[in-house]
């Protein structure tokens, strides 16, 4: 039978999943958390599919080994890479992945123009690519590849006049126009939304770690896995590039509004 106190695993190519984590902590406080952040391996985005997959497979195997309960694939990139294997391999196992917001988004902006800001890798996978084809007449759905965001919330560099030129550069490259929305189709964004929101003038963001965070908390409740503990849960944050200013800023990411 499975601990209901065991904790939940959380990664990521990076520190992005962060922002899947903060959400779950949000959502959830009375469960335990294993985060493990492949900062050394990261920008998964620009690496082949197979390369991703085989490195998502080693962070996911490890969390397993450390007798997690459920799985939170932090990050958009290794989603549409492995999130299928993953639940083949372990069917029994609550396993959550993300995807862009484009659902809420396209319901709040019906006929608009709706920017998705994601890597090229997430961006040419199939799943992506069903999930255009499902909102395609119901708004203008304008793929955005934005990898180049991904190293600037890795190093912490959140605001910075280079980061709002790399921003303004990604925009011009895919948009005529301004968006009446974006969605923030990787989960290293997040901590950069407020330049983004800045340079594209633009407030009506979507992110899709609220839903993936309800979606794991209904999964523990319909499997009876909620954490009984009244006391808030342990955090542990691990990360591959055993720098201990990477471990540092993720605590402070988690901690960030
Ligand atoms: N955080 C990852 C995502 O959500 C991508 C970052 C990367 O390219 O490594 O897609």
């Amino acid at each position: 039978m499975t601990d209901k106190t065991a904790p939940i695993g959380v990664f990521d190519s990076g520190v992005g999943g962060i922002s899947v984590l903060r959400e779950l902590v949000r959502q959830m406080p009375g469960e335990n958390y294993i985060f493990y952040g492949d900062s050394a391996n990261a920008p998964y985005g620009t690496r082949p599919l197979e390369e991703i997959r085989e490195l998502s497979m080693v962070v996911a195997e490890y969390l397993i080994s450390r007798g997690v309960k459920a799985l939170v694939v932090a990050c958009n990139t290794a989603t549409s890479a492995c999130v299928r294997i993953l639940r083949n391999k372990y069917p029994d196992m609550p396993i959550v992945g993300l995807e862009p917001a484009v659902k809420p988004a396209t319901l709040s902006h019906p006929g608009g123009n709706i920017a998705i800001l994601a890597t090229e890798m997430t961006l040419k996978q199939p799943k992506f690519n069903a999930l255009m084809d499902r909102y395609k007449d119901q708004a203008h759905l304008i793929p955005v590849p934005a990898s180049e965001l991904v190293e600037f919330v890795e190093r912490g560099e959140l605001d910075s006049p280079r980061l709002e030129a790399t921003i303004q550069m990604i925009l011009n490259r895919s948009l005529d126009t301004a968006p009446d929305a974006i969605v923030l189709g990787c989960t290293h964004f997040p901590f950069v939304r407020k330049a983004i929101e800045k340079v594209a003038h633009q407030s009506d963001v979507f992110d899709g770690s609220e839903g993936a965070a309800h979606y794991c908390k209904t999964l523990l409740e319909e499997k009876d896995l909620c954490n009984p503990a009244e006391a808030d849960g342990d955090v542990e944050i691990m990360n591959s590039s055993g720098d201990v200013d990477k471990i540092m800023l993720c605590f402070e990411l988690l901690d960030s509004e």
